[in-house]
C-alpha cells in the first residue's frame, strides 16, 4: 500500500459537524471519512494558496475534462462538455431543480428507505413526499416496480428522485433496473433526478452504471448529479456537477442554479475535481480496498458476536445498514441508548423513513482501529440493551 489509511487523523477543534461531539465519544454517523484525502489533493491546494490571490473563478478547461475524463474512463460514459454545469453540491443542486422542474404541491417520488436530506428538499420546498419503498425480503431490497408505476402514473408526480448507488442500503442499481425506471418516468413524463455522489465508492470488483449513460431516453429525461466529495473526502471544499444531456432542460436547471446563487465556485471547488480524477486515482482504489476490509471486519465480528444484527449486504458506500429487528422496534431508542452507555454515535434509520425505523446506520470510513472500537461499544450496548 502507497498511502497510509491507518494514520489516525484528529479532527476535534476543527468545526467538524461529524466530530462535534464529547471527548469518549465516537462518531460513526454523518457521510463524511476520517482520512486525509490524497496527498495530490492537498499538494494542489496548498499551491493554489501559495498563490495567495482568491478573486473571482472562472470555469477552465480542466474542471470540465475532468469529469469527461473521469466518467469515459471509470463509468463508461461519454458526456460531453455542453451537458456540465458545477453546482456548489448536490442538496443545493436538488433543492434548486425541484423548485424548476415540478410546481408547488407536485408529488415527488423517493424509493424508501433512502437518504434522509431528500424529504428536506421536497418538504422545504412545499412539494409533497411520495414514498414508493423498496421490497426486503431475505436481507435484500429491490425496487417495487408495481407500486413505482402506480406512483408515477399520479397526475401530480413530475419529479423521482434516484440514488444511484442507494443510500442507506448499498445497493448498486443493474443496467435492467434503470432502463425500466427510465421507459417507466417517461411514459409518464416524470423527470429522474439522479443523485450520484457515491458511485465511486463500489467494493472492489463492482461497478456502478450512471443512469443517463443506460438509454438515449434515460439521458433526456434526467438530470445527474455527481461530485468527488464523497469519494475523496471534500464535502467542506463544496464542489459537484450536474450533467444533463437534454438542452432544454440543462438551460432550465442552469438558470435556476444561477438565481439561487449556488453556480460559483470558490478556487478550491474548481480545481478540486482535476486534482481528484486526474492525479487521485490510485489513491481512490486504495481507498476502496480499506474500506473492503473494514467491511469484511464488521461482518465478521457481527457474524461471531452479534448474531442477533443482520448486516445488509453492501456493494457500493461506506455506510453499513444493519438490521436490528430482533432487538428493537424503535431504532431511535436504540441509537440513543448506544451512545449514551458507550459514547458511540450510530444513525438511527428511522431519519430514512419509516421503514428504517428497526435499523442503524454504521459510516466505517475511519481507521481499522476505530472501527474495531466502534464494534466493541456497539456489542456492549447491545448485550445490555432492554427495550421496554
Ligand atoms: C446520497 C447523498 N446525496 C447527497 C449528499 C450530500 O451532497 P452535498 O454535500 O454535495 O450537498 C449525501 C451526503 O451524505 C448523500 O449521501
Amino acid at each position: 500500500m502507497k498511502y497510509n489509511f491507518d494514520k489516525e487523523t484528529n479532527r476535534f477543534n476543527t468545526s467538524s459537524y461529524k466530530w462535534d461531539v464529547k471527548e469518549n465519544e465516537l462518531p460513526m454517523w454523518v457521510a463524511d471519512m476520517d482520512f486525509e484525502t490524497s496527498p495530490a489533493i492537498v499538494k494542489g491546494f496548498k499551491k493554489r494558496i501559495d498563490h495567495g490571490v482568491f478573486g473571482y473563478v472562472a470555469l477552465s478547461d480542466d474542471f470540465y475534462n475532468s469529469y469527461i475524463y473521469w466518467f469515459k474512463k471509470r463509468h463508461h460514459f461519454n458526456i460531453k462538455k455542453e451537458w456540465i454545469i458545477f453546482s456548489t453540491g448536490v442538496i443545493p443542486t436538488l433543492s434548486s431543480a425541484i423548485r424548476r422542474v415540478s410546481e408547488v404541491a407536485n408529488n415527488i417520488v423517493i424509493m424508501t428507505p433512502v437518504y434522509n436530506i431528500f424529504f428536506n428538499s421536497i418538504l422545504n420546498n412545499g412539494r409533497h413526499v411520495l414514498t414508493s419503498p423498496l421490497i426486503y425480503k431475505d436481507g435484500k431490497y429491490e425496487i417495487d416496480f408495481i407500486d413505482l408505476e402506480a406512483k408515477l402514473a399520479l397526475e401530480e408526480t413530475t419529479v423521482l428522485i434516484l440514488c444511484n448507488p442507494h443510500n442507506p442500503v448499498g445497493k448498486i442499481w443493474s443496467k435492467d433496473e434503470l432502463d425500466k425506471i427510465g421507459k417507466l418516468c417517461a411514459k409518464y413524463n416524470v423527470t429522474v433526478i439522479s443523485d450520484e455522489i457515491h458511485g465511486d465508492l463500489t467494493r472492489t470488483g463492482l461497478e456502478y452504471i450512471p443512469f443517463a449513460s443506460v438509454s438515449k431516453l434515460n439521458a433526456e429525461i434526467s438530470i445527474t448529479c455527481v461530485a468527488p466529495t464523497k469519494a475523496f473526502n471534500l464535502a467542506g471544499i463544496q464542489t459537484s456537477a450536474i450533467i444533463i444531456p437534454n438542452p432544454k432542460l440543462k438551460h432550465l436547471v442552469e438558470r435556476g442554479l444561477n438565481t439561487d446563487e449556488c453556480a460559483e465556485p470558490n478556487v478550491l471547488a474548481e480545481i478540486a475535481p482535476f486534482l481528484a480524477y486526474k492525479e487521485s486515482e490510485d489513491w481512490l482504489d486504495e481507498l476502496r480496498l480499506y474500506l473492503d476490509e473494514n467491511i469484511r471486519e464488521v461482518n465478521e465480528f457481527i457474524k461471531n458476536q452479534l448474531p442477533q444484527i443482520a448486516l445488509i449486504k453492501c456493494e457500493a458506500t461506506y455506510l453499513l445498514w444493519l438490521d436490528c429487528s430482533k432487538i428493537t422496534k424503535d431504532a431511535d431508542k436504540l441509537q440513543a441508548y448506544i451512545r449514551e452507555t458507550t459514547g458511540l454515535y450510530l444513525s438511527s434509520g428511522s431519519i430514512y423513513g419509516k421503514e428504517g425505523n428497526t435499523f442503524l446506520r454504521m459510516n466505517i470510513a475511519t481507521t481499522k482501529a476505530r472501527v474495531i472500537d466502534g464494534l466493541k461499544r456497539l456489542k456492549k450496548a447491545i448485550d445490555s440493551y432492554k427495550e421496554n
